[in-house]
């Protein structure tokens, strides 16, 4: 039989705001029950008309779905209720969504359409991460800042320890549970061709934002086999200081992996780039953005290796956007969420 198989293709919309990797296991169930994945992501208008404004505007939400790996193609502007019209605009055989109650702005479940036509599956949850628990560390974060006033990183950290009542600062808060399955389920399982140029970067990458993802698709750009390295959530709070990272190593592994332009991730990257690193992964290049680069511990570069080689390249993300500025625009919204 020579008939060819009927492609199946898969509907999942939502406000996608602060893109996470529960959103990223969402998107990749809903690709598992079909073969093509269109995500449809709310207007700023329809988002603030139904729950108040999100916390990124739909340019960079817009941005930020369609960077996930699992993604076909996104759909901007897709309706707050799900609609049967917009399932066959765009030829979707059925509608996903994880098995939680969204409702809009008069209490109405948002996929009671979809659901009475059979047209609606469901997807698990990503128990322990969600835009709200998110924010709450991000204020959770700052509060010490607010305490102590600046010079406070290493003193925030010291009394933490201390303090029996208060939480680790950077793993704490986090509720969600890694298993090296899920590292599975997220990782490409590709190793480099023999002729792929390799690039490597390090980072904290913490909470995914729009403006890791334009330095990692420039990155892209310089070769054909990214390799990113998550730095570990003690050198990560070393160099950032406060309650950073807002997300544990494994949660930032997943985001990172969830991004179609990264090949592999180092989980715990040494904070140097070593000669053994280098040699290990077959490295043609290094490079870092254009926000400062801290020094290691000693107060060396961590870029010394690499420069010496002649391997070393800074990158212009062209987006001024850090974990920070993230953090500030909470603060100055907190009251609307
Ligand atoms: N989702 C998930 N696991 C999470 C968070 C979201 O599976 N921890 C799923 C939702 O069920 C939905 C999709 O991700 O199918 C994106 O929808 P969105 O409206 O952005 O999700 P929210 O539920 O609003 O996400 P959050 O609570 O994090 O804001
Ligand atoms: O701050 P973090 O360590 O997560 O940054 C990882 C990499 O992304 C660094 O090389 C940094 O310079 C780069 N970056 C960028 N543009 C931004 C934010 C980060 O190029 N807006």
């Amino acid at each position: 039989e020579s008939k060819k198989k009927k492609q199946t293709r898969v509907w999942m919309d939502g406000c996608f705001d602060m893109v996470h990797f529960g959103h990223a296991n969402a998107l990749r169930q809903g690709k598992m029950m079909g073969d093509y994945l269109i995500a449809g992501v709310h207007s700023d208008e329809e988002i603030s008309k139904h729950k108040g404004p999100p916390v990124f505007n739909e340019r960079e939400r817009y941005k930020m779905v369609r960077a996930i790996k699992w993604v076909d193609e996104i759909v901007e502007d897709a309706p707050y209720i799900t609609q049967i019209e917009t399932l066959d605009k765009y030829n979707c055989d059925f509608c996903v969504h994880g098995d939680d109650i969204t409702v809009s702005a008069d209490g109405k479940d948002t996929y009671h359409i979809v659901k009475t036509s059979g047209r609606y599956k469901e997807c698990k949850r990503t128990q322990g991460v969600s835009t709200t628990d998110l924010v709450g560390r991000m204020l959770l974060a700052t509060k010490s800042h607010f305490q102590h006033d600046d010079n406070v990183d290493k003193g925030t950290v010291e009394q933490i320890a201390q303090d029996k009542s208060a939480k680790s600062p950077w793993t704490g808060t986090c509720h969600f549970l890694a298993t090296t399955q899920k590292i599975i389920q997220f990782s490409n399982g590709r190793e480099p061709n023999p002729s792929d140029k390799i690039v490597y970067v390090a980072g904290a990458f913490d909470l995914f934002h729009v403006g890791l993802l334009d330095f990692l698709e420039k990155v892209s750009q310089q070769g054909d086999f990214v390799i990113v390295g998550i730095h570990t959530d003690q050198a990560v709070n070393r160099y950032k200081g406060r309650n950073y990272p807002i997300m544990n190593l494994h949660e930032r592994v997943l985001c990172v992996l969830a991004c179609k332009y990264v090949s592999e991730v180092v989980i715990g990257a040494p904070y140097e780039v070593t000669a053994d690193l280098m040699d290990h992964f077959k490295v043609d290049l290094v490079c870092h953005g254009k926000t400062p680069i801290m020094p290691c511990a000693d107060g060396s570069d961590p870029y010394a290796v690499p420069k010496s080689r002649g391997k070393f390249r800074v990158i212009d993300s062209g987006n001024e956007l850090t974990t920070m500025m993230i953090v500030e625009r909470i603060i100055k919204h907190r009251l609307e969420y």
